[in-house]
């Protein structure tokens, strides 16, 4: 059981990393390969709206983008985890969906990953205020849907500004563990 840990923060050392670090390491504690991958380390470009993947099912745009696409092909569990940036996803995760565009169910033919993947949605926000983060989740799912990847289950923390917001609250760090040992379990029996 190998599980893709996708952090859509353009930071690989910040809250987003710390909660993927401890889901992956409750995954790893049930025998789960784990892959961290952070957006912000790769490089690639925007969708061009050409369209010709409407006609090809490829990107004529070859980047860093195929690399995260050849890892979930190579996954069984996807998790995407969204700082809340201006009351949504971050432009990293928004640039990497649109790029996935040659997988659009909206055209034929199309590409597609094989069958059978779930995913697994994440979203943090500084303010208290819960509705921002689930509008991440919603649209992390969406993604997954129309990638035909099933959505099993999400998770959400508010009220993290800063790395010390995170890491000084015990109860949020035994939350995420929890939520971490939750899936694996489910997962591997
Ligand atoms: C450019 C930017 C925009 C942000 N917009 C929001 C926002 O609209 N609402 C919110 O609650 N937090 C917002 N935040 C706070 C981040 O969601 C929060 O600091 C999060 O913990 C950052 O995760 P990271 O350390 O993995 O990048 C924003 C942060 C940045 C840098």
């Amino acid at each position: 059981m190998k599980a893709l840990l996708l952090n859509a923060s353009p930071k690989n050392n910040g809250n987003t990393a710390r909660l993927l670090e401890l889901i992956g390491d409750a995954f790893q504690k049930k025998g789960m390969e784990t892959q961290t991958i952070c957006l912000g380390d790769l490089h690639y470009a925007f969708c061009k709206g050409c369209r010709s993947c409407y006609q090809t099912a490829e990107c004529v745009q070859h980047d860093d983008v195929q690399l995260v696409l050849e890892q979930m092909e190579q996954a069984d569990l996807i998790a995407i985890a969204s700082p809340d940036y201006w009351g949504g996803i971050t432009g990293q995760l928004k640039a990497f969906i649109d790029r996935c565009t040659p997988y659009s169910p909206a055209h034929q033919p199309h590409a597609a990953l094989s069958m059978g993947k779930r995913g697994i949605s994440i979203a943090l926000s500084a303010r208290e205020d819960p509705r921002e983060c689930k509008e991440i989740l919603a649209r992390i799912d969406r993604f997954f849907q129309r990638m035909g990847i099933r959505p099993m289950a999400n998770y959400y923390t508010c009220g993290v500004l800063t790395e010390d917001d995170l890491n000084n609250n015990e109860g949020k760090l035994a939350e995420v563990t929890f939520f971490g040992e939750e899936i694996a379990k489910t997962l591997v029996k």
